[in-house]
């Protein structure tokens, strides 16, 4: 195996997010325009460049392969290049190999992943409402996600709503969303509203402060700090009342940077060491400039020397009442 990816502050980088497109059947209206335009087909690596560079990374002492987009099941192939992944995790070079999905199409592909070796999945579902869900995605249909769930579910995976707060859409819902998912068996993740993407507008009115949700949620259910960590941004709690875990994404509010173990790759084979920085490095380059892998070496090692000490979305307290410009990166989640 190669020599470990450790950068400048000594974290070593053990997990990768891998979005495999930019497209996604759902338009939240957080995290894309109504007019929201897709990459062309020859930007994107294909499954081939993937999984080479996948496995370069895994042998460079990767341990958690997050699968992401976009909506990473509209691709065409992807079931394909999740199941030959899957022989990592299977042969024990993965420990993990993980899907962040909307759940639109999980239940029919929930067979393939389990097959596959997936064990974790995150749901991204805001609302409980059909309605009020059809109007935060812009016409998605909650039925088909609550189904998609049930499959995975009955396929023995692990299941953790990812939920963003928004003021008017969904925070007086929260407790109910928490307790249906802890009935189900399900974690949550509560997440706060990133500044990310030029185009979105409103979404400054929608931000609500994962502090202000946890006090009142302590007024009603006894919420202890537990120490389990998976190295990402997520600190979580556990609620005695309900026995589920709960987990609280504040990027804005807490900064969470000095143990991140964790970079993202885009769809069209952008290195991003942070979420909240532009800086990347251009993996694509290096994998179709080099047959041998090493340009992604060197490629790799300028990237690790740069990955940033904490993200600067803006981290004063008081940046929340800000307008969300100054440092916001331009691209979104979904690349
Ligand atoms: P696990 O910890 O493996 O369960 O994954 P996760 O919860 O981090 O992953 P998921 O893809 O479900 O993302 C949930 C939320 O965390 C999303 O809003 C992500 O954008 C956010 N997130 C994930 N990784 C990072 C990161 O490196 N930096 C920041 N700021 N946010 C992140
Ligand atoms: N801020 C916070 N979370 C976001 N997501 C997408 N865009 C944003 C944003 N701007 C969430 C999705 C999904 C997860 C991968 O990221 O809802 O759950
Ligand atoms: Fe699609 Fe996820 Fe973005 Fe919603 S948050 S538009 S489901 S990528």
């Amino acid at each position: 195996s190669r020599p470990a990816l450790i950068d400048g502050f000594g974290r070593r980088l053990s997990y990768v997010r891998l979005s495999v497109t930019d497209r996604c059947d759902l338009r939240c209206t957080y995290c894309m325009s109504e007019h929201q335009t897709f990459l062309p087909r020859k930007d994107l690596l294909s499954f081939e460049e993937m999984e080479r560079l996948s496995l370069f990374l895994i042998d460079s002492g990767v341990e958690r392969l997050r699968i992401t987009g976009g909506e990473p099941l509209v691709r065409k192939g992807v079931l394909e290049f999740i199941t030959r992944l899957g022989e990592q995790v299977h042969e024990g070079r993965l420990k993990e190999l993980t899907l962040t999905t909307n759940g639109t199409l999980l239940e029919g592909a929930a067979p393939v992943l389990a097959e596959a070796g997936v064990k974790r999945i995150n749901v991204s579902c805001d609302s409980l409402n059909p309605e009020v869900y059809r109007r935060i995605t812009r016409g998605g249909d909650l039925g088909k996600v609550l189904a998609g769930i049930e499959a995975a579910q009955g396929e023995g995976i692990h299941i953790k709503l990812n939920v963003v707060a928004l003021a008017e859409d969904n925070r007086a819902e929260i407790p109910d969303i928490i307790r249906f998912a802890h009935k189900r068996g399900m974690d949550v993740s509560l997440i706060e509203t990133m500044p990310l993407g030029d185009e979105i507008s409103g979404r400054e009115a929608q931000f609500v402060s994962l502090k202000d949700v946890l006090s009142s949620l302590r007024s009603f259910w006894q919420v202890e700090g537990v120490s389990d960590t998976t190295g990402g941004p997520a600190r979580y709690y556990r609620i005695a009342e309900t026995g589920g875990k709960l987990g609280l994404i504040t990027p804005l509010s807490h900064n969470f940077c000095d143990t991140c173990n964790r970079v993202r790759i885009t769809c069209t084979g952008q290195l991003y060491m942070c979420l909240g920085q532009d800086d990347h490095v251009d993996l694509r380059a290096a994998l179709r400039e080099d047959a041998t892998n090493g340009g992604l070496e060197a490629a790799l090692a300028q990237a690790l020397a740069h990955k940033p000490k904490a993200h600067d979305f803006f981290i004063a307290e008081a940046g929340l009442a800000q307008p969300e410009r100054p440092h916001a990166p331009a691209r979104t989640m979904s690349l």
